[in-house]
């Protein structure tokens, strides 16, 4: 398959309104051990995959220091570094996976400065493009977590701030504070409860991150889906990435993978022409879910 091209700026969102990403990106947790946890088991495979991307067109990948923990930002330094200057990378912060497994949520100022100097070295990079906070301590005043964001900006650690699985009310707040670039929510085909946080990213041109795009359950079966898929020579899940990538210009998709011919099938999703009815279809589809 050919590589993705840019030259339509519809497929471009700019992050931050100074970093242009194709708007299928890659999400690389699928890189990680079982349950996100620990090095992928053939690394030779997963920098081939990674460095496939690149060469599809792919300029945004999405990854977490929690990934490993760690193993995910090194993995894609190894595959990956010295960096093209157009790919971009967001990373982020606030989780930390414990001895047991579990995970625990950390928006402290001691927490974030250790884990950006940590995400700093395993990418190999003076700055991070894009620091995502990963969940809103419920311990820490949100306020707290984005005074330290900004100052960790202010100190040319990080570019631009993300958030992740926000309400609109916690962006305001955030927003009080500091510029935030990007949201990043669990939002597919099936499930829409934060479609108020994707009409707020629009009008205030905040890029908006799917989360999980391909975690359609059994609505991948849906008859309407497989009419769809199947007039269109696709995949049902090539036109759930497709009608998501169509849904906003806000929108940049980031499917995970750990196999290179499903990320390229995932990328050339972004080229499926969804019709004005086909929109209409699965929007409604949507509206029967609720
Ligand atoms: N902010 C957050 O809290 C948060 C939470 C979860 C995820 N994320 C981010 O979102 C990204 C995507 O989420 P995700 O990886 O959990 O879920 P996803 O992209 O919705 O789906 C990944 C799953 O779908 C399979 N898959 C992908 N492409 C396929 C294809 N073309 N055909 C058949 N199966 C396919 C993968 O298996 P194969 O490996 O076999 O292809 C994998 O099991 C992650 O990588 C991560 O960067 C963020």
């Amino acid at each position: 398959m050919g590589a993705v091209t840019v030259a339509d700026s519809n497929d471009v969102f700019h992050i931050g309104g100074d970093m242009p990403v194709h708007r299928m990106g890659y999400g690389a947790m699928q890189l990680a051990g079982p349950r996100a946890a620990g090095p992928p088991r053939d690394p030779e495979v997963a920098k081939a995959l990674l460095r496939r991307a690149v060469e599809l067109g792919v300029t945004f990948i999405d990854t977490a220091d929690v990934y490993g923990p760690g193993d995910n930002e090194r993995l894609i330094r190894d595959a990956l570094a010295p960096y093209p200057s157009s790919l971009v990378i967001g990373t982020k912060a606030g989780m930390v996976r414990n001895k047991d497994g579990s995970i625990s949520i950390k928006g402290n100022e001691s927490h974030i400065r250790a884990a950006i100097e940590g995400s700093l070295q395993n990418l190999g990079v003076d700055c991070i493009d894009l620091y995502q906070l990963h969940r809103v301590d419920p311990s820490t005043p949100l306020e707290e977590t984005m005074l330290v964001l900004r100052a960790l900006r202010d100190e040319g650690k990080l570019r631009h701030i993300g958030l992740s699985q926000v309400s609109v009310n916690q962006i305001e707040r955030a927003r009080a504070i500091v510029e935030i670039a990007t949201v990043q929510n669990f939002f597919n085909l099936a499930h829409r409860q934060y479609d108020d946080v994707l009409t707020y990213c629009e009008r205030n041109r905040i890029g908006f991150i799917p989360f999980c795009p391909l975690h359609i359950d059994g609505f991948a079966l849906s008859e309407t889906l497989c009419r769809i898929a199947s007039r269109m020579s696709a995949s049902t899940r090539q036109v759930a990435l497709a009608w998501l990538y169509k849904r906003s210009q806000v929108t940049v998709v980031i499917p995970g993978t750990s196999s290179i011919e499903h990320l390229e099938e995932n990328v050339a999703a972004s080229k499926l022409e969804l019709s004005v009815d086909d929109r209409f279809e699965l929007d409604e589809l949507g509206v029967r879910l609720r």
